[in-house]
């Protein structure tokens, strides 16, 4: 059969990083993190000047974006630049928003994250995982928790790494993007017809990844 893939898609600071990561690791499979492609296309954008509304560009410049995840960190360029860190900045984020609603560039990175499916399987986490990119995947996953407990998390995300934001300004800041995320015309973040909802307000982490590997055996 199909390689095995298990899609995981939610909103903004849902924990689908962390729990993409988990269950790779605990089943052996691949993880790949479609959300620091788009962060590494406006990384890339932004250093070459081109501006958040230039569709063409955007999408010459992803077709061919010299990015490799190895060692669970982000490299761009040749021979590569560790850019994991740059990734995860907020003002990142809020572009990597900006072009994932431009459709010429989510076409452009279509064939990159199909190769990402290879043996022995494939756990990856996003906004249109289970709806476009996979959409045969043997195991969607929809993943929710309130925006009050996502701005929380994201807030001790940043404390953690000494930047300093208050908790209004980020619940804002997540609530904008995932407004655009939903309302966009192109691929907008939204549940498969045939995913599993979770919502993990009240999860442990170790709840979550345990629930999934339950699902996973069902499915089997
Ligand atoms: O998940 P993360 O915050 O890293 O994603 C950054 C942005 O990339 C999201 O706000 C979203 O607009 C976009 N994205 C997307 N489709 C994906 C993953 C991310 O549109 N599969």
């Amino acid at each position: 059969g199909a390689v095995p893939v298990i899609t995981i898609d939610g909103p903004t600071a849902s924990g689908k990083g962390t729990l993409a990561s988990r269950v790779a690791q605990r089943l052996g499979y691949h993880h790949l993190d479609s959300g620091a492609l788009y962060r590494a296309c406006a990384l890339a954008a932004q250093r070459a000047g081109i501006a958040p509304d230039d569709e063409p560009a955007l999408a010459a410049l992803a077709a061919a974006l010299p990015l490799r995840f190895e060692g669970g960190r982000a490299w761009l360029g040749t021979p590569g630049e560790d850019v994991t860190d740059r990734l995860r900045e907020e003002a990142i984020g809020q572009m990597a928003s900006q072009i994932a609603a431009l459709p010429a560039l989510r076409a452009a990175l279509l064939d990159w994250q199909r190769r990402c499916r290879r043996a022995p399987g494939l756990v990856t986490d996003g906004r249109d995982m289970g709806t476009v990119i996979f959409p045969d995947a043997q195991l969607k996953v929809f993943l929710t928790a309130s925006a009050a407990q996502r701005a929380e998390r994201r807030h001790r995300q940043l404390a953690a790494a000494g930047v300093s934001a208050t908790l209004p300004a980020l619940l804002a800041d997540l609530e904008a993007r995932d407004a655009r995320d939903r309302s966009r015309s192109s691929a907008p973040l939204k549940a498969a017809e045939d995913a599993r909802q979770l919502d993990n307000s009240a999860l442990s982490i170790e709840a979550s990844v345990e629930q999934l590997l339950r699902w996973w055996d069902d499915a089997q």
